[in-house]
């Protein structure tokens, strides 16, 4: 562990996390469907690779055709470092529960180790919990998981949906406390109702004075652009 701190392609939460997330950690990247979680991933990963860092994106959402696509419509052309296997794409079945989590197990720690991974991508942890038939094996799974990752070089960005119920919480109300960091990402409608404003927020980072302001940010055709000077509402 360093105190080198990798930059989450996004410069204004660079400046909110006082430079970027402390290496080596795990940051649950929290919020509801389409706040932009799966871009502000793509976004650390082409960072990563813009840095020559080797990077891996694990999916149980999006297949590799549909996160190439993705990427390419913010301007990041991921095929050459698919290519050059800088990334690697991994779709995990959630329909097939056992092999996905023998999978995670068995091969996952090793292909971080022996690949010297820097940029570990896992969309989402959320769909990840739902394999697990019971709390305990989900507790157990999650913490064998971060175990992995924590024991190799890599820094890791772990999306998660928030509980219908409580926005500030997620969904398995689990991964915020495994991981070292918390980014919130909510909308609200805007106070006449006729628009919805993003906003962001860390809620934890450990080794790291981070700002607790919450901050507007958008979602452009560049990606996602905090605006950290700025003031929400
Ligand atoms: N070029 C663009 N300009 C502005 N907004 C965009 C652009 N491309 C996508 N978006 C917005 O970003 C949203 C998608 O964000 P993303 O898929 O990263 O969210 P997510 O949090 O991962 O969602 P989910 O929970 O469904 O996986 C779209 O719903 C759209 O509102
Ligand atoms: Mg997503």
């Amino acid at each position: 562990m360093t105190d080198e701190k990798i930059s989450t392609g996004v410069a204004g939460l660079d400046e909110m996390l006082g430079g970027g997330i402390p290496q080596g950690q795990i940051v649950a990247l929290m919020g509801s469907c389409g706040t932009g979680k799966s871009t502000m991933s793509l976004q650390y990963i082409w960072n990563g690779l813009q840095k020559g860092d080797k990077c891996i994106f694990i999916s149980l959402e999006e297949d590799e055709d549909a996160i190439t696509k993705s990427a390419l419509a913010y301007g990041w052309n991921i095929q050459p470092h698919l290519e050059n296997q800088n990334l690697t794409l991994v779709k995990l079945e959630p329909s097939d529960a056992k092999s996905t989590i023998n999978r995670i197990n068995s091969e996952l720690p090793s292909y971080i180790k022996n690949n010297g991974v820097k940029r570990v991508v896992f969309d989402s942890v959320s769909l990840l919990s739902m394999l697990f038939d019971n709390d305990s094996d989900r507790r157990a799974g999650l913490f064998d998981l971060c175990k992995h990752i924590k024991d190799s070089d890599a820094t890791a960005l772990f999306t998660a949906e928030v509980s219908s119920d409580n926005p500030n919480i997620s969904r398995d109300g689990l991964v915020e406390y495994v991981a070292d960091g918390v980014i919130l990402l909510r909308y609200n409608e805007t106070s006449d109702g006729s628009d919805i404003q993003l906003s962001v927020r860390i809620v934890k980072m450990r080794r790291a004075d981070h700002s607790r302001r919450i901050k507007p940010y958008n979602i452009t055709n560049n990606g996602i652009e905090v605006h950290s000077k700025a003031e929400v509402f």
